[in-house]
């Protein structure tokens, strides 16, 4: 039987960290960079085997002998707990393997994809439905043992492939008719892990609670102003807190200098906005452009990075 299941990517557009702090944060859909899972012949005798291509790695459900790491860990969890939330219980015997477009560990949600379409390929392939919200809900459990503590706007802005306007504790926003946009993205080339950025974070806020909230409650504000200036269209606006969000990203220590260089290379060649997104500390910046100067921008970029992407971002739903 041919399943073959995908998620896309994501990219923050403002509120990264404040967010894991009670903040807003504003993210969205990047539905033509995606994960794959698909089911593969032969299937095994038992078990589930999971192929993950782009790491070089086999993994097994129920647990081999292979080496306990934290994606074979991430893997089994997810493939325990979707099956526990569809009512199987005897465990399938089929072959997925797994595959991204997206880099990895570079803040445009490659790992949280590669759940998603692990949960949707399953789903699929038992003949299930998979509602929305367990999906967010499969994938968040997964982001636990990878992130430690996240605030839930990976596996949100994923699972429904929509932007979101995301506060812990908060009613989900989905937002609904945003004019389209064109971001250019560019890889610094440097592996961006969340839980550390995450984690140097909190030290810092622990040590210095007070310069810290002030932060967050700044990037909280951009934030709300980011959606007031995105749903009236205003690019020029939503670059100009684009780069009001850098700055502050820079004074809670996660960008780096092959980040700032990135951002003054895009602002130089022409974008209207440009900061990090995701966890930072190396990673992928992105650069809001308007259409015409989305070529320049790309072209400059192209020189400084390791790849950069055009993407359109557009509501799928207006289509
Ligand atoms: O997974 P990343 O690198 O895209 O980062 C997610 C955003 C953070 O705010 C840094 C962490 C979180 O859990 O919200």
């Amino acid at each position: 039987m041919s399943v073959r299941a995908s998620a896309c990517g994501k990219a923050i557009l403002f509120g990264e960290h404040a967010v894991v702090y009670g903040q807003p944060a504003l993210a969205v859909p990047l539905p033509s960079l995606r994960a794959y899972a698909e089911v593969v012949e032969p299937p095994p005798k038992h078990g589930i085997i999971i192929e993950a291509v782009d790491v070089g790695r086999r993994i097994t459900y129920p647990s081999g002998t292979e080496a306990k790491d934290l994606l074979s860990h991430g893997l089994r969890l997810t493939i325990m707990n979707t099956l526990a939330a569809l009512g199987v219980q005897e465990i399938p015997a089929l072959t997925i393997r797994l595959s991204a477009q997206l880099p990895q560990a570079r803040g445009l949600g490659s790992g949280t994809a590669v759940t998603a379409a692990l949960v949707r390929a399953l789903a699929a392939y038992l003949g299930k439905t998979m509602p929305t919200e367990l999906l967010s809900e499969l994938v968040y459990q997964t982001e636990i043992v990878y992130h430690g503590h996240p605030s839930g706007i990976d596996n949100t802005v994923i699972a429904w492939e929509r932007p979101v306007y995301y506060q812990r504790e908060r009613p989900l926003q989905l937002l609904e008719n945003l004019p389209a946009f064109h971001l250019v993205i560019a890889d610094s080339g440097i592996a961006s892990h969340t839980i550390q950025a995450v984690e140097q974070v909190r030290a810092a806020w622990q040590a210095q609670p007070a310069r810290y909230e002030a932060l967050f409650t700044q990037i909280g504000q951009l934030t709300a102003d980011g959606l007031r200036a995105l749903e009236a269209g205003n690019l020029a606006l939503v670059g100009n807190l684009m780069n009001a969000n850098q700055k502050l990203l820079r004074e809670i220590g996660v960008s780096s200098a092959e980040i700032e260089h990135l951002t003054a290379t895009a602002l130089s060649a022409g974008a209207l906005g440009a900061k990090l997104s995701g966890g930072g500390l190396g990673g992928c910046i992105i650069a809001l452009v308007e259409k015409d100067s989305a070529m320049p921008v790309c072209q400059v970029l192209r020189r400084e990075a390791h790849q950069v992407w055009l993407v359109e971002v557009h509501d799928a739903n207006r289509d």
